[in-house]
């Protein structure tokens, strides 16, 4: 009974929102950022309340989430570790240190901890390149990531 209503808040939410914002230039993307943004994640629910807002097939909606990284499809962890894994990174040991973070927090890509603590995602470049190689925790860019980073980063998200 309790999943129903909350699916009904969430369907009432995102009718809200595509009201609200179907009206601009290429509405799909910001309908999208906000209903994460007021969820954490894109709900399946909304789905399809945003394909009849904007005329859309499910299929079209679900193609666009599932395309970009950035879009959830569930709830992340209390903190959100993005790590770069793209060529500036990769050449300052990057790889390396990325399979540090992983180990010691115990996740894979995309995936959250046991303990709900952190959620663990790639990004391609985070414009800190001369800083390499870096990561972004919780929208905090971190360079230089070296064993003493991996070591604070680990003990932040355990707090
Ligand atoms: S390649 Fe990692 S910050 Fe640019």
């Amino acid at each position: 009974m309790k999943m129903q209503s909350e699916d009904v808040g969430i369907t009432a939410r995102a009718t809200s929102i595509v009201d609200e914002m179907k009206k601009l230039e290429g509405p799909l993307l910001p309908i999208l950022h906000e209903i994460q943004n007021e969820f954490g994640y894109v709900p399946r629910e909304a789905l399809p309340v945003i394909a009849s807002g904007l005329n859309l097939s499910r299929a079209d909606v679900y193609g666009v989430v599932s395309f970009y990284h950035d879009y959830r499809d569930q709830p992340a962890g209390r903190h959100v570790l993005k790590v770069c894994r793209a060529e500036s990174c990769q050449a300052m040991g990057g790889d390396e240190m990325a399979d540090r973070l992983r180990d010691a927090l115990g996740v894979d890509w995309h995936e959250t901890s046991k303990d709900g603590a952190v959620t663990l995602e790639p990004v391609y470049c985070l414009g800190l390149c001369a800083c390499s190689p870096s990561a972004m925790l919780d929208g905090e860019v971190i360079g230089r990531l070296d064993e003493d980073r991996i070591g604070e980063i680990v003990a932040e998200v355990r707090q």
